[in-house]
């Protein structure tokens, strides 16, 4: 069989994703399966990329082959345009190996359903839900699960930006977090500890979505909880993840080695057993498919799980929580990434 691995993309998560789909190529049993792996340049340009050697060192980008994927279902194939010349190959599915806007979000996930072609991970509904923070809310809300208070806003409210900061005032209490609705990995995201950094904030949150969502802090350890399947999801273990800046944000993500992972932390009460069981309420609630990692905080003083968010296409970096939690239940990446594959032919 053929897989495509797509990875880099159009979105603020595009170097992550080229962490991500280094370790997922590696682990492709290349016995069973030929790979051919297409970059996406930040400007959205796809290129045919000859050697997984090619992403880490950044020289996939001088590619001059565009490939792309056919949104045409009697092909199913990826198509080589190189200078005049087109050819093309058959595919048995695709990888998205993509983080964030234009891949995690649905808009992929639409292109390989037109095709036809089966995939890992989401689908479109499921994908676009999850990638939108005020839409996952309002699906969680429906479970009775609590998540942090919020008020949404939109950008166009900014031009009564008195009215809009007044009705936060009243709602939430300082700090507040401000976010876009749809982005991935922290970007746009700022804490607010006055009402000049709200309103900064909400004019930052601005530039990355026409919806912002201003939060409550929830005072509480950050848990990660992966699921993995189809119409039986599994959750694996819990795993903490302790960061060194003052929240996680993308700078504390990736490029700050004093954050740290804890696999299987000490929890108050039967807090892993309720996050394990949300974990797979809320992929359930979204319609998710194939895997999922949903993230939550323990409050620090009560010991109450609250929902965080769910990515439906966490990252695999050497941090990643998503391998390392299956890892820790003696699965390991080449066997998970075969269980994901396996789940897109089901
Ligand atoms: N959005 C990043 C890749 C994650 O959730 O792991
Ligand atoms: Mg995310």
């Amino acid at each position: 069989k053929t897989v495509a691995v797509l990875f880099g993309g159009q979105s603020s998560e595009h170097e992550v994703s080229c962490v991500s789909a280094t370790t997922i190529i590696k682990n492709i049993n290349t016995d069973l399966y030929r790979i051919i792996i297409i970059g996406i340049t930040k400007g959205g340009k796809w290129i045919k990329v000859d050697s997984v050697d090619d992403i880490k060192s950044g020289d996939w980008i001088k590619g001059s082959v565009t490939a792309v994927i056919s949104p045409d279902a009697t092909q199913k194939a990826v198509l080589f345009l190189d200078g005049n010349k087109v050819s093309s190959e058959k595919i048995d599915a695709v990888f998205p190996a993509l983080h964030g806007l234009y891949g995690e979000d649905g808009t992929v996930q639409g292109l390989l359903e037109l095709a036809k072609i089966p995939y890992v991970g989401c689908g479109v509904v499921a994908s676009g839900v999850s990638m939108d923070k005020l839409f996952t809310k309002i699906i969680v809300d429906t479970l009775g699960i609590r998540q942090a208070k919020y008020v949404p806003v939109m950008k166009k409210d900014l031009e009564q930006i008195n009215q809009v900061v007044e009705n936060i005032e009243q709602k939430l209490l300082y700090p507040v977090f401000i976010k876009p609705s749809n982005a991935g990995s922290s970007r746009g995201i700022s804490k607010a500890f006055n009402r000049d950094d709200l309103i900064k904030g909400l004019h930052t949150a601005a530039q990355h979505d026409r919806k912002i969502l201003v939060e409550e802090t929830i005072n509480g350890r950050e848990v990660e909880c992966a699921v993995l399947g189809g119409n039986e999801p599994k959750a694996s273990g819990v795993g903490e993840i302790i960061a060194a800046a003052d929240f996680y944000d993308y700078d504390a993500k990736y490029n700050n080695e004093a954050s740290k992972t804890v696999l299987s932390p000490e929890l108050p009460g039967n807090a892993a057993e309720i996050i394990r069981d949300y974990a797979v309420k809320i992929f359930k609630a979204v319609d998710g498919f194939g895997l999922s990692r949903v993230d939550f905080f323990v409050d620090k003083e009560t010991g109450e799980v609250i929902f965080n968010e769910i990515n439906t296409l966490p990252g695999f970096t050497s941090i990643s929580m998503y391998p390392m939690l299956w890892e820790a239940k003696g699965i390991g990446k080449p066997q998970l990434i075969e269980k994901l594959l396996q789940l897109a032919f089901a």
